[in-house]
C-alpha cells in the first residue's frame, strides 16, 4: 500500500514527543513504539528478577499483583513478551529472562484439569522453539498438548474448557462449559501434530473449531461466551455470559479471541471456512456501530452504561495482532482499521509514560468486570498481544 508506506518512510526518525498529540494525529513507528516498550519492560524484568515471580496485572493497592505458583492461565505471557523482545533486540538478557520464566512452570505441562495449556505453553515455549529450534522446547510443548487433549469429548466434539466441581462455575449449573476463548487453545495442538506427524492433535482442534462455528456464533457474526453441553449427548444445554455483560451480549475480548483463533486455524489449513468465519468476525467487530472512534472498545459491547464503561485495551491488542495476520490472507483491507488501532495503542491515552504503570507497557484493561477483578488496569497479555502487533506492523511496513 502506496499510503502505508509514505506514512512508515514520513515517520522515520520522528521524535516520541508526537505522543502528546491527539490519536488522531499521531503516525507511530513501529521501531520507536518497540524500543519505549523495551526500556519499559527492562524496569519489569528487574522488578520480576527481585521478587522472583511472573507479573500478571496491578492489585487494588496499586502494587504488582503475580501469577498464582500452582497455575495460572496468564503465565506464559511475560516470558513470551520477554521472547518478542529478544526478537527484535537479538538482546540476550531477553532469552535468558524468558527461559528462567518459563521454567517456573514447566511442571504445568502436566496439567489435565485446565484448558489453558495452549495459552501457556504456545506464548512461551511456542515462541521459544520458533526462535532457538530447541529440542527440549518442542517435547515439553508435546506433553502440554497430551495433557490438554485429555480434556477432548468426542461426543461434544469439544475440549472442556473449564471443570465444574470448584470455584465459582461450580454455582452455575453447567456439565461441560465451553468457552471462545479456548480457540487460542488450538495453535499449540496444529504445531504439535506439525512436529510428531500424528493428526490426532489437529484433527481434535478441528472438530473443536467446527462444533464452535456451529453453536457460538449467532446470526450478526458476534459469540457468546459460554456454550454448556451435555457430555453424553453432545446437546447444547445453555448458551451463556460468564466474563460478558449478559448472555445475549458481545464481551469484547471473547469477539477477539474468536478472531484471532479462526486466523489461526485457517494458517495452518488454509481452508476457506475458517477464512471467512475470521473476516465475519472481524467485520462484526469493526462495524459495530458503539464502536469508538480510536477503535478501543468497551469491555463489552453491549455493556448497560456507554460511554462511561472501562475500555478494554487488551481486546484491541489481541484484535489488531489478528487483523494483521488476517490482512494478509484476506481480500477485504484491514489496513485503516489496523492504522487506527495502533495509533490509538501507541498513543499516551493507553501506553504508559516511562517508568509509570508500574512498568507494565498498556494501561485500562479489564479481567473480569462480571467477578470484580482486574478492572482498569495493566495486564500482561494486553502488553503480549502488542508486542507481537508492534512486530507485525513492523514486518509489514518493509513488505508495503
Ligand atoms: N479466559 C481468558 C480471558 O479472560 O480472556
Amino acid at each position: 500500500m502506496k499510503l502505508f508506506k509514505t506514512l512508515v518512510v514520513l515517520i522515520i526518525g520522528f521524535n516520541l514527543s508526537c505522543s502528546n498529540k491527539t490519536t488522531e494525529t499521531i503516525k507511530i513507528s513501529p521501531e520507536t513504539h518497540l524500543k519505549s516498550a523495551e526500556k519499559q519492560l527492562a524496569l519489569l524484568l528487574e522488578a520480576a528478577e527481585n521478587a522472583n515471580r511472573i507479573p500478571r496485572t496491578l492489585n487494588k493497592e496499586g502494587d504488582i499483583h503475580w501469577t498464582r505458583p500452582k497455575f495460572d492461565w496468564t503465565e506464559g505471557f511475560f516470558p513470551g513478551s520477554c521472547w518478542y523482545l529478544f526478537e527484535q533486540t537479538k538482546d540476550e538478557k531477553w532469552k535468558i529472562a524468558a527461559e528462567k520464566f518459563q521454567t517456573m512452570f514447566e511442571n504445568h505441562k502436566f496439567i489435565t484439569d485446565n484448558h489453558d495449556l495452549g495459552f501457556v505453553f504456545n506464548c512461551s515455549y511456542g515462541n521459544g522453539y520458533r526462535l532457538t529450534n530447541n529440542e527440549a522446547f518442542k517435547h515439553i510443548m508435546i506433553t502440554a498438548a497430551d495433557s490438554l487433549l485429555t480434556r477432548f469429548n468426542p461426543n461434544v466434539g469439544c475440549i472442556k474448557s473449564w471443570d465444574v466441581n470448584a470455584g465459582w462455575q461450580a454455582k452455575r449449573g453447567w456439565k461441560f462449559p465451553v468457552i471462545v476463548d479456548n480457540m487460542m487453545n488450538l495453535e499449540l495442538l496444529f504445531k504439535v501434530s506439525e512436529f510428531t506427524k500424528d493428526p490426532k492433535y489437529k484433527d481434535a482442534a478441528l472438530i473443536h473449531a467446527n462444533t464452535t462455528i456451529k453453536n457460538h456464533f449467532r446470526d450478526d457474526n458476534s459469540s457468546v461466551h459460554v456454550v454448556d453441553y451435555d457430555p453424553e449427548t453432545g446437546e447444547v444445554r445453555g448458551k451463556y455470559a460468564a466474563q460478558g455483560y449478559a448472555d445475549e451480549s458481545s464481551w469484547a475480548r471473547g469477539q477477539a479471541w474468536g478472531l484471532y483463533g479462526y486466523t489461526v486455524c485457517y494458517r495452518f489449513t488454509k481452508d476457506q471456512k475458517y477464512l471467512a468465519q475470521a473476516e465475519k468476525i472481524a467485520n462484526y467487530i469493526l462495524n459495530f456501530e458503539g464502536l469508538p472512534k480510536d477503535g478501543i472498545p468497551y469491555w463489552d459491547y453491549h455493556a448497560p452504561n456507554i460511554p462511561n464503561e472501562p475500555r478494554d485495551v487488551s481486546a484491541a491488542a489481541i484484535t489488531v495482532s489478528a487483523l494483521m495476520e488476517l490482512n494478509d490472507y484476506s481480500n477485504h483491507s484491514f489496513i485503516d482499521a489496523i492504522d487506527k488501532i495502533m495509533t490509538s495503542l501507541a498513543s499516551n491515552d493507553y501506553t504508559a509514560e516511562f517508568g509509570e504503570n508500574k512498568h507494565f507497557i498498556l494501561k485500562h484493561s479489564v479481567g473480569s468486570i462480571p467477578h470484580g477483578n482486574e478492572i482498569d488496569v495493566p495486564l500482561n497479555y494486553a502488553d503480549y498481544y502488542y508486542l507481537e502487533a508492534l512486530g507485525r506492523y513492523k514486518t509489514m511496513a518493509l513488505k508495503n
